[in-house]
C-alpha cells in the first residue's frame, strides 16, 4: 500500500487533521492515524493539520480550545513528528481553509451532505435542530483542508472513510465543472489498525464521546490508569485466547492493540498464549502499551512547559502550509471566475 518515492521523482504528498477537542489523543487515534503520520515523514511531503475550525463545531470554550491546541501540538511533536520533515500547523492560521470550504460547499448537494453518517450521529445526539450548520457542513470543510495541498493520500482511521469518498467526488466535481485543479486523493487506511475498539464496549469504536472514561486509553493518562483499564477490559465468554471479531470482540481488540504495538502477529501471539487465562495476555498487554506512552507523555510535558516554542514552531507551520494553500487558492479563485486579489 505504501507508494515507493525515488530520490529523484518529487515525493507524494500526504495530508491529515486531528482536532484539539479532549486534554489527551487516545490509543484509537495513535494507531489508526498518528503513528502511521510519523512514518509517513520519511517517504512523502507530509502536512498535518490541528484542526481547531472543526473544533468548533460543537459547542466549546475558548480557553479550553487554547489549552488543547497546544496540548495537542506538544502530542503531535512527542510522538515524533520532526518539524524540519514535516508540516505540522494549526488549521485556523491558514485562512485559505475557511475560503476553500465556501467554494466547495457551492458545490455540494443538501442530500449528499445529509447522508454523512458522522453528522446523522452526532446530530442524533443532541437533537437534529439543536446541531448546528457548522457541523452539517463539517465534511465539506475536511474536504477543503485536503484539496488545499493537492494531498495524493490521507492516512486516517476506518470511520473517515465516507469522508473521503466525499472529498474525492468533490474535487472531480470541481475539476469537471472548471477545468483540472485537484488531486482526487487515496485513504490511506492500514486494516490491521483501522478501527481500534472501546475495552468496556468491545463493538463500539474507542471515541472520545464514548459513555465510560474506562474504555478509552488515552495517550497522557497515569501509568496506574493504563494499568487498571486494560486490566478491567471487558473480555469474552470462554478462556481462549482467540481473534474472532464476531464471537470474541474484547479479546480480539485486545490481540489486534498488542500485535500493532510489540509486531508480533495475531496468529504467534495467539499460540505464545494458549492454555493461559485472559489475565496474562493482559498484564503484559498493559506493559507494551506503557512502554510505548510513557516516552510521548514525558515528552509532552516537556514541550507544554515551553508554550512560546511551541507556539513558534506552530508559526513556522503555519508560515510553510500558507505558501501552498495560497498557491492552490489562487488557481480555484481564477478558475472559478473572481477577480484577482494581489
Ligand atoms: P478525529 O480527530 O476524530 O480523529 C483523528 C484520527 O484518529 C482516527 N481514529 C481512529 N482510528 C482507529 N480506531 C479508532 N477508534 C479511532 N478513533 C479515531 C480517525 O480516523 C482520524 O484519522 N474529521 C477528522 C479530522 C480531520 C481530517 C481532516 C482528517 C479534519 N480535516 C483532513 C484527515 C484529513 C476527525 O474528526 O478526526
Amino acid at each position: 500500500m505504501p507508494i515507493e518515492s525515488s530520490p529523484s521523482a518529487p515525493r507524494p504528498r500526504v495530508l491529515s487533521g486531528i482536532q484539539p477537542t479532549a486534554d489527551s489523543f487516545h490509543l484509537g487515534n495513535y494507531l489508526g492515524a498518528l503513528r502511521q503520520w510519523v512514518a509517513l515523514q520519511d517517504t512523502h511531503d507530509a502536512f498535518y493539520c490541528i484542526v481547531d475550525l472543526h473544533a468548533i463545531t460543537m459547542e466549546h470554550d475558548p480557553q479550553t480550545l487554547r489549552r488543547r491546541t497546544r496540548v495537542a501540538a506538544a502530542q503531535l511533536f512527542a510522538i515524533g513528528l520532526d518539524p524540519e520533515r514535516s508540516t505540522v500547523f494549526v488549521q485556523s492560521q491558514v485562512p485559505e481553509h475557511a475560503e476553500l470550504q465556501w467554494v466547495l460547499s457551492c458545490l455540494t448537494g443538501f442530500g449528499e451532505a445529509s447522508r454523512m453518517t458522522q453528522f446523522k450521529d452526532k446530530s442524533a445526539k443532541q437533537g437534529t435542530s439543536a446541531a448546528s450548520v457548522g457541523l452539517f457542513t463539517y465534511p465539506i470543510l475536511q474536504a477543503a483542508d485536503i484539496l488545499l495541498y493537492q494531498a495524493d493520500q490521507v492516512p486516517v482511521g476506518e470511520d473517515q472513510r465516507q469522508h473521503l469518498e466525499l472529498t474525492r467526488t468533490l474535487a472531480q466535481r470541481f475539476n469537471h465543472r472548471f477545468g483540472e485543479t485537484f488531486v482526487a486523493p487515496e485513504a490511506y487506511i492500514p486494516k490491521a489498525t483501522a478501527k481500534i475498539t472501546d475495552l468496556q464496549e468491545p463493538t463500539a469504536k474507542m471515541s472520545k464521546s464514548s459513555s465510560s472514561p474506562q474504555g478509552i486509553l488515552d495517550l497522557l493518562d497515569e501509568p496506574g490508569s493504563v494499568r487498571k483499564k486494560i486490566m478491567r477490559a471487558v473480555t469474552d465468554t470462554g478462556t481462549e485466547i482467540k481473534a474472532d471479531e464476531v464471537n470474541k470482540p474484547g479479546v480480539t481488540n485486545l490481540l489486534r492493540i498488542h500485535s500493532a504495538l510489540s509486531g508480533t502477529s495475531v496468529e504467534d501471539l495467539e499460540r505464545r498464549f494458549e492454555g493461559q487465562g485472559y489475565g496474562a495476555l493482559k498484564k503484559e498487554l498493559a506493559q507494551i502499551v506503557l512502554d510505548t506512552f510513557e516516552p510521548i507523555r514525558e515528552r509532552t510535558a516537556k514541550l507544554l512547559a515551553d508554550e512560546g516554542e511551541l507556539d513558534r514552531m506552530l508559526m513556522v507551520g503555519a508560515d510553510r502550509a500558507r505558501e501552498v494553500a495560497r498557491q492552490t487558492m489562487g488557481t480555484v479563485r481564477d478558475r472559478v471566475g473572481f477577480l484577482g486579489r494581489d
